[in-house]
């Protein structure tokens, strides 16, 4: 398969809750390609991201990753024992061993040079964020998965994050799966944008859906187009999606 991972017809659900939350979901992920998804809070982004990875059961579906995938993965929450001293250095070697050297290496590569000494507990949102991007990093991974890693970030940080992650493409070949809420930036830094609402409400290129005549009500202004995006209504069925579509030009409108 040439995919890295491919998922047909996903449901999920989580326990306690009575809907699926995902449903009927199709995804694909080619080698080097950047696919961000993006929706509403409680869309099941991170479900989708967790289900990708096998950390879910699926009600239905299946989910195939090429064989020995190397994934770097680098969750939305990462749970930091507060109370127990750790360097950059000593992170960075968890679970596996890293050289002096490669650790060294990768700091710099994420533009938070030097920073081996200091305690985890102790770094700023954004050098946090750099730091776990270093660590997905050091398996040379085929695929990263990024579950909002510009969280904490300022907007110069986001925009320096996304061209450091097309540089890490560029030089590397990984494939980039991200979950983003920085529409503006995602609009220009992805191949493809994925919008979820429980199921795909609309999918395609960045320029296919810039061609799309919900485009400018999306994202035309930064205000008024991330507004929209959130307020289309996504209580609606797509049954087919297919890949490179701009599915459902009247995205932004209620059906
Ligand atoms: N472990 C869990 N047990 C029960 N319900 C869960 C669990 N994880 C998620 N949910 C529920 O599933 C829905 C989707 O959650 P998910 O974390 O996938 O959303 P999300 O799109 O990533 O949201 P956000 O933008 O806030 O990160 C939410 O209603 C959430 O409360
Ligand atoms: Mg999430």
């Amino acid at each position: 398969m040439t995919a890295l991972i491919r998922a047909q017809d996903l449901s999920v659900s989580h326990a306690g809750t009575d809907l699926p939350v995902l449903r009927h979901v199709d995804f694909r992920i080619a080698p080097a390609e950047i696919v961000t998804v993006v929706g509403p809070n409680g869309s099941g982004k991170s479900t989708l991201v967790r289900a990708l990875l096998g950390h879910l059961a699926l009600d239905s579906g299946r989910v195939e990753r090429a064989p020995g995938l190397r994934i770097g993965y680098v969750p939305q929450r990462v749970n930091i024992e507060r109370a127990m001293p750790m360097t950059v250095r000593r992170f960075l070697s968890l679970p596996h061993r890293v050289s002096d050297a490669d650790a060294k290496a990768v700091l710099d590569r994420t533009g938070v040079p030097g920073l081996q000494a200091r305690q985890i507990t102790q770094l700023s949102g954004g050098q946090l964020q750099r730091v776990l991007l270093a660590r997905a990093l050091l398996n040379d991974p085929q695929l990263l998965v990024l579950d909002e890693p510009t969280q904490g970030l300022d907007q110069p940080g986001i925009v320096a994050f996304y061209k450091l992650i097309e540089e890490v493409r560029a030089e590397t070949g990984a494939a980039v799966l991200m979950v983003s809420h920085d529409l503006l930036v995602v609009m220009r830094a992805s191949d493809r944008v994925m919008c979820l609402n429980g199921h795909v409400c609309c999918e395609g290129t960045p320029q296919a859906v810039s061609a799309a005549p919900a485009y400018r009500a999306m994202f035309g202004a930064e205000s008024q187009g991330t507004l929209a995006l959130y307020q289309h209504h996504h209580d609606h069925d797509h049954d087919h999606v297919a890949e490179g579509h701009v599915h459902g030009p009247d995205c932004a409108h209620t059906h």
